[in-house]
């Protein structure tokens, strides 16, 4: 029975202090809860007082110092319901907990010997009654006890404001003044290490700044630290947004279902989101660490201060926070191309669950299991919408939009139409419509068609968004479509009597017409959804020689980038009809490939992008019916022709990106680094005959992972002479390095062909595998998924099979990771018959044997689609 935003109901009892008293033993935890209760005023009289707590084992309960009648409680072992309860009162409980054996990573459990919680969304009721939902803020207070040796750091929310010892233990008292929902309650107990900086705000406070560590990995917390700072510093500058306890703490835990927490004060982290080092970490993984510890620390405002009343107001959070990153990232390197990369991964992995059986809306209306939302369409997508917003308003008055927000609403919990409010207020403009974008799931499509005659040029826009499960009938959005008309000698057209060259055409009807004065008797080129103004397909006609001009003449950087992408598409379209053209293909590319590449050192990174073809995934998104193996040849066969035709350039382009000194994380060696390797790509594909011990080199001498593992990849996947002395050595030397092992298991589980499902089960069976460690089982099994695509969708439907026996043994250790899995199997629909078939089969075994919900959940809608 799915839980429906329509049913929403204020919660019965607030909680306004809780005294939490955790007991951490080895083989079980005590837990002491304090509630102080109160009736809501909105609540009926005479509700019954309703706490969530699953798996407890209750040992004392008692109201206002008495214990309770057996008559006035029930428990079910999902929630606690007491009868007849006054207008406000005391519950204290006292229940016992498994952490050790808690292998779901939700609530309280153990990693590599150190206790951490994982609450939001459902996980504090696995640690105490209360009520769970976010719409109950409460001030906490916490003592943790433990050993002392072994747990000589105690954490928890707040500030520490008592400690003391008990024989061979101790304790310490932590007290969070802000009151917030109990999903953002933290613990730590381990032994671990710690860098402690300080910052000091605009207002003149010293906050006091911790990243807890094991001791092993002190020497790899400095990226994660200078980047809080700078996040701090930005988010003041920004959006006028201090912090505001005298503490803020972050702990790197190895076992961790996501990438990282927002617990108020007290971050709990994926080690792969922010330990960085040189030696093991890739120029992707800094730039991952610096935005995750920014999105975290912003949520302490957009998320914290002002939190979701329901968790279908996830986006609320999650959305503003991520277009809260992007635009720090963007800042912090490069705003071109830290957009084209953001609308890259929005296209091909958001667009394809907005079109398939997973299909929801930002604001979704119904669900079974909230960790199965945690998804890119609450994420991206809903960063997607408040950037529209941002374009609407323009950055004032959308900066007048969220100080309203933050003032009006801080200490409570709201909704995406609260924020909605504020930014239609502010902006003083009619956002109506444009809420829509909410609720609406699916991609909409925009089809652009014009006309030149007699110096007006007319733009039609037309706009359909698709059905989707459950939402047969979809109305117009309101969707902003930046646009720029370039003439003959490539620059934008003035637009108006000011001589404005850009403007905003804000499509709200089915269709409508756009008309402008273009002097002359020549056709402009339209520049459309420049920045990707409005995250739609758009469909334009558009001919070979206007994205060859576009590429080489449109001052925005996404739209080049598109310019490219389509003609690659094109390409690779082509070639699926006819393979042996490859080598004409490859030559009708080559001038703007050259073009690219004579330009490259003006914006190596920015080249890149532009040089990179569409990966098999993407390409198959675009095709009626997925066919793998044909997709891998014909694109295989036009990068390798290009590798061929323009081996000069490559070779050239990797010298010139050669990056000497000590490894530095900057934007700019970066984009180098990424030219470099998009070079050393096509060479490999080409098999240029010197590129094999170029690679074996650069895995080997490369004083940096970027370098090491790009090289081993390649070796790896092209099949080059040394891949697998390469593989041997990498695993003999980073045999140590968790983070560094995840990656050489990805690397095994990506190399294409129906071969590597023998490769797939072998590693499953390695000494190094773990089914307990998500990032282990990510890199293994979610990146032979989602990233091999001739292995995965093998004709024998064998790499069906693999994949389901693993869902359902993931299922038994850790359910939300089991779900977030069985995603890759949303392409279900889109499958050739015999393929459908195969795996629709492989998915109903494990939905037969599944014991969770989250998964079933997943296959459930997944199933429905196989028609
Ligand atoms: N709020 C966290 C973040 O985005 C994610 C937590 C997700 N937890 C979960 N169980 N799904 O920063
Ligand atoms: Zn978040």
């Amino acid at each position: 029975t799915p839980i429906r935003l329509v049913d929403y109901q204020v919660p019965a009892y607030l909680v306004g202090q809780v005294h939490l008293d955790v007991d951490l033993f080895d083989e079980h935890t005590r837990v002491n809860a304090t509630l102080a209760l109160r009736r809501h005023p909105d609540a009926p009289a005479g509700a019954d007082c309703v706490l969530d707590g699953v798996g407890l084992t209750l040992e004392a309960l008692s109201v206002d110092g008495e214990p309770l009648a057996e008559e006035a409680w029930r428990y079910d072992g999902e929630q606690l319901v007491l009868r007849g309860m006054p207008d406000t009162f005391t519950l204290a409980t006292q229940v016992i907990i498994e952490p050790q054996r808690n292998t779901a990573l939700e609530g309280l459990y153990v990693s590599r010997g150190m206790f951490c919680t994982q609450c939001e969304a459902e996980g504090f009721r696995r640690i105490t009654f209360f009520p769970d939902r976010p719409d109950v803020l409460s001030r906490f207070s916490t003592t943790v006890r433990a050993d002392k040796v072994r747990f000589p750091v105690l954490l928890s929310n707040g500030n520490p404001v008592a400690r003391g010892e008990e024989g061979a233990r101790h304790w310490v008292t932590w007290e969070d003044p802000f009151p917030k929902p109990c999903y953002l309650f933290a613990l730590v107990a381990g032994d671990l290490a710690c860098l402690e900086e300080r910052y000091r705000t605009g207002s003149g406070r010293e906050i006091t700044l911790q990243i807890y560590a094991e001791e092993r990995d002190l020497d790899k917390l400095d990226h994660a630290m200078a980047s809080l700072k700078a996040a701090m510093a930005w988010d003041e500058q920004t959006y006028g947004l201090e912090y505001d306890l005298g503490i803020y703490m972050i702990v790197a835990v190895s076992h961790f279902n996501m990438g990282a927490m927002e617990n108020k004060g007290l971050n709990i982290f994926n080690t792969a989101c922010v330990l960085a080092h040189p030696k093991t970490t890739t120029d992707a993984g800094f730039q991952r660490v610096e935005a995750v510890v920014a999105h975290e620390y912003f949520h302490n405002w957009s998320g914290n201060r002002v939190t979701c009343r329901d968790w279908f107001q996830l986006s609320l959070k999650e959305g503003f926070t991520v277009f809260r990153d992007q635009s720090f990232s963007a800042d912090m390197n490069s705003i071109a191309v830290k957009r084209v990369e953001d609308v890259d991964m929005l296209r091909t992995v958001q667009f394809p669950e907005d079109q398939g059986p997973m299909a929801h809306p930002v604001r979704p209306a119904e669900y079974q299991k909230i960790d199965n939302f945690y998804t890119v369409t609450i994420y991206e997508k809903g960063a997607e919408l408040v950037r529209m917003q941002h374009g609407l308003l323009g950055p004032e008055r959308f900066r007048a939009g969220t100080d309203l927000y933050f003032s009006r609403f801080d200490g409570q919990a709201v909704t995406t139409d609260d924020f909605v409010d504020c930014m239609a207020e502010a902006g003083g403009i009619d956002l109506t419509q444009f809420r829509r974008w909410y609720s609406q799931a699916g991609t909409p499509r925009l089809e652009a068609s014009d006309t030149f005659a007699d110096g007006e040029y007319r733009l039609t826009l037309r706009q359909s968004t698709p059905p989707t499960p459950g939402q047969p009938d979809k109305l117009p959005l309101m969707i902003p479509v930046k646009l720029a008309l370039l003439g003959a000698d490539g620059a934008a057209l003035p637009l108006d009597a000011d001589g404005n060259t850009e403007t905003v055409l804000v499509l709200t009807e089915a269709e409508q017409t756009f008309a402008f004065a273009v002097p002359g008797t020549q056709a402009p080129v339209p520049s459309l959804l420049r920045g990707f103004s409005a995250p739609v397909e758009l469909r334009y006609d558009f001919s070979p020689a206007q994205l060859h001009f576009l590429l080489a003449h449109d001052s925005d950087g996404y739209c080049r980038w598109d310019a490219a992408q389509r003609l690659y598409h094109a390409a690779v379209t082509r070639l699926l009809a006819d393979p042996s053209a490859a080598e004409a293909e490859a030559a009708a590319l080559r001038p703007a490939l050259e073009q690219v590449l004579a330009r490259a050192m003006d914006d190596p990174a920015e080249a890149a992008l532009l040089l990179t073809l569409p990966g098999e995934v993407a390409i198959g998104d675009r095709l009626d019916v997925l066919e793998p193996d044909r997709i891998h040849a014909a694109r295989g066969a036009l990068q390798a022709e290009l590798g061929r035709q323009l081996a000069r350039q490559w070779w050239q382009a990797g010298q010139a990106c050669l990056t000497p000194g000590p490894y530095r994380p900057s934007a700019a060696d970066i984009g180098k680094r990424s030219l470099r390797h998009r070079a050393l790509a096509y060479l490999a594909a080409a098999a240029d005959e010197r590129v094999a011990s170029h690679l074996e080199a650069l895995c080997r001498d490369a004083d940096n992972m970027t370098d090491q593992l790009g090289a081993l990849r390649l070796l790896v996947h092209y099949r080059l002479p040394g891949a697998a002395q390469a593989l041997a050595d990498f695993a003999a030397r980073w045999h140590d390095e968790a983070l560094v092992m995840d990656q050489w298991f990805a690397v095994q589980a990506t190399v294409p062909g129906e071969q590597t499902l023998a490769q797939v089960r072998a590693l499953l069976a390695h000494a190094d595998f773990d089914w307990r460690v998500p990032n282990r089982v990510r890199g293994l099994l979610g990146s032979f998924a989602n990233g091999n695509p001739t292995a995965f969708h093998a004709a024998s439907g064998e790499g069906y099979r693999l994949y389901a026996e693993a869902l359902a043994r993931l299922d038994e250790v850790n359910p939300q990771i089991a779900a977030r899995m069985a995603g890759a199997c949303a392409r279900l629909p889109r499958l050739p018959d015999a393929r459908r078939e195969a795996l629709a089969a492989a998915l109903r075994d494990v939905l037969s044997r599944s014991r969770s919900a989250n998964l079933r959940e997943m296959l459930e809608r997944i199933l429905a689609s196989a028609g």
